[in-house]
């Protein structure tokens, strides 16, 4: 992939479902640090070690299945503050993941959501509820570890 990179054929690296461990693994011989990492990332799993380690790194966190699937649009506390905007669930889920920092992938093959999923930049959420969904740990699915994943 660094070949690629020099080659100009490409012009950043990603890797995906990488740990601290892979992380520290690859920067052993990487001449170039990883733009993005991408992970499993939603208000039910939050992975805290590897984001603080991918930003002390400056390695972009991607979240994946940033809406757990579709698992957490009925969540109260999110139903609550969507009332709250005038948003769909979805909207303030994502809003969530970029306030947080992470760059959101929600897939939608409904055209209308994926219209919808982009229409978060006419409101912020405060802290007090980043704080809420913060505290959602659990309330969906969790990650699956990539060392230990039965494929
Ligand atoms: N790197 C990895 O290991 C990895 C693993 C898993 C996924 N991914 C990638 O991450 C991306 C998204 O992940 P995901 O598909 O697992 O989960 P997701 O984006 O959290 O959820 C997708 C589900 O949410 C629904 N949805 C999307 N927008 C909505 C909205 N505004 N309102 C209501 N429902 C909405 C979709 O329905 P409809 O499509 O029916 O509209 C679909 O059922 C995909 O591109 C996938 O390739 C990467």
């Amino acid at each position: 992939m660094e070949d690629a990179v020099t080659a100009g054929k490409i012009k950043s690296i990603g890797v995906s479902n990488f740990r601290t461990h892979h992380i520290d693994a690859l920067l052993k011989t990487a001449k170039i640090v990883p733009a993005v990492n991408q992970l499993y990332i939603n208000p039910s799993d939050q992975q805290e070690e590897v984001v603080a380690y991918n930003k002390a790194h400056d390695i972009l966190t991607e979240a994946y299945s940033p809406l757990g699937r579709g698992e957490l649009l009925e969540v109260p506390a999110i139903v609550e503050i969507a009332e709250k905007y005038g948003k769909s669930t979805a909207q303030v889920v994502l809003k969530w993941s970029l306030q947080k920092g992470y760059l959101p992938l929600p897939k939608s093959v409904t055209p209308s959501r994926i219209i919808e999923n982009g229409q978060l930049f006419d409101f912020d959420l405060s802290d007090d509820e980043l704080t809420a969904i913060d505290q959602l740990h659990g309330v969906g699915s969790l990650t699956r570890e990539p060392d230990t994943i039965d494929h």
